[in-house]
C-alpha cells in the first residue's frame, strides 16, 4: 500500500513542476473553484498509477495544479465515495498522495443535508467535529507506520487555527458561516425520517456521504485539515420532502460562489 502511494506521488512529481502548498477537495456540485485558479497543469485520475476513477457524473475526476489567489494549490475535482463501492483505502488514497507531494494543509468541501433547523439551504457550515457512521474506518488493517501511528488522536480532528482563519475570513467578507457536527452516512439511499431523528439525537447538525474518511487519514498523517459543508437540503423528520438531486445541485451552485470566495480569501492567511 505505502509503495503504491509513493509510486503515485513520484509519477505526479515527474509530470508537474508545481509544489502545491494547500490541497483542496471539492464536493458534489462544487467544482467551479477551479475557474478562479490560474491553472498550471491537470492530470486525469485515470492517468495516475493506482488512482481509482470517480463514477459520479457531477464529478470530473482530475487533479488540478496551479495558484489560487497567489497560493500554490492542488485541487481534487471529484472525490470518491464509499457508496460507489470503493474501499476506504481507495477513497483516501489521493489524500495520502497529496501529503507525500508536500502539502501543508488540506481543505475539504461537501454537500450535505441539515438536521439543524437553524441552518438554511445554500448556507455554509464549518465542520467543528464529526461522527463516523460509515461501517468502516480507513485505518483498519496493518498500520502504515511511515504515515502515522496506530491509534491517532482525534480530539481536535479539524485544525483550530485554520478554523479560526476561516471564521475571521467569513466575517470579513460577510459570508454566513455556521459551525457544527457532520455525520457521515453510507448512502447512496437518503436517510429515512427515523434516521434523521436518530442523527439529531446523536448530536449531528448535518449529514452527508463523504469527508470523514479523508479527515481521518489526514489526522493519521498529522496533516492539518479543515472542512466546510454546503447545505443543499433541509432534513426535517416531521416535514420531510422527497429529495431531488437537481435541488442538491441547485443549492450547491448557489452556495458555491460563497465557498469559492471563502477558500480563495483564506489563501492569503495560510
Ligand atoms: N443526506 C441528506 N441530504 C444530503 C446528503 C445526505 O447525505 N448529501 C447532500 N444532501
Amino acid at each position: 500500500m505505502y509503495q503504491h502511494i509513493v509510486e503515485a506521488a513520484d509519477f505526479i512529481r515527474k509530470s508537474i513542476k508545481t509544489q502545491a502548498q494547500t490541497g483542496i477537495i471539492l464536493g458534489t456540485g462544487l467544482g467551479k473553484l477551479v475557474d478562479q485558479m490560474q491553472i498550471e497543469a491537470e492530470i486525469s485520475y485515470s492517468d495516475i498509477p493506482h488512482f481509482v476513477v470517480s463514477t459520479v457524473e457531477a464529478h470530473k475526476g482530475r487533479l488540478v495544479f496551479g495558484t489560487l489567489n497567489g497560493r500554490s494549490v492542488v485541487v481534487m475535482n471529484g472525490r470518491f465515495h464509499f457508496y460507489e463501492g470503493y474501499n476506504m483505502q481507495q477513497i483516501t488514497f489521493p489524500v495520502r498522495v497529496m501529503k507525500l507531494l508536500g502539502i501543508s494543509e488540506l481543505l475539504v468541501s461537501n454537500a450535505c443535508g441539515t438536521i439543524n433547523p437553524a441552518f438554511k439551504a445554500s448556507s455554509l457550515m464549518l465542520i467543528d467535529d464529526h461522527i463516523n457512521f460509515l461501517p468502516m474506518n480507513p485505518l483498519v488493517g496493518p498500520n502504515i507506520a511511515e504515515l502515522g501511528p496506530r491509534f491517532p488522536d482525534m480530539s481536535r480532528p479539524y485544525d483550530p487555527s485554520i478554523n479560526q482563519k476561516l471564521k475571521s475570513t467569513a466575517a470579513e467578507f460577510d459570508i454566513e458561516l455556521n459551525e457544527g457536527v457532520y455525520a457521515a452516512w453510507i448512502g447512496p439511499s437518503l436517510e429515512t425520517r427515523a434516521e434523521y431523528r436518530f442523527l439529531k439525537m446523536a448530536g449531528a447538525d448535518v449529514v452527508g456521504m463523504s469527508t470523514v474518511p479523508e479527515v481521518i487519514v489526514a489526522n493519521h498523517m498529522q496533516l492539518p485539515v479543515a472542512a466546510v459543508s454546503v447545505v443543499t437540503d433541509l432534513c426535517d423528520p416531521d416535514n420531510l420532502k422527497p429529495l431531488k438531486i437537481e435541488d442538491v445541485l441547485h443549492h450547491a451552485a448557489k452556495a458555491e460562489k460563497k465557498l469559492s470566495r471563502l477558500f480563495s480569501e483564506l489563501m492569503t492567511h495560510l
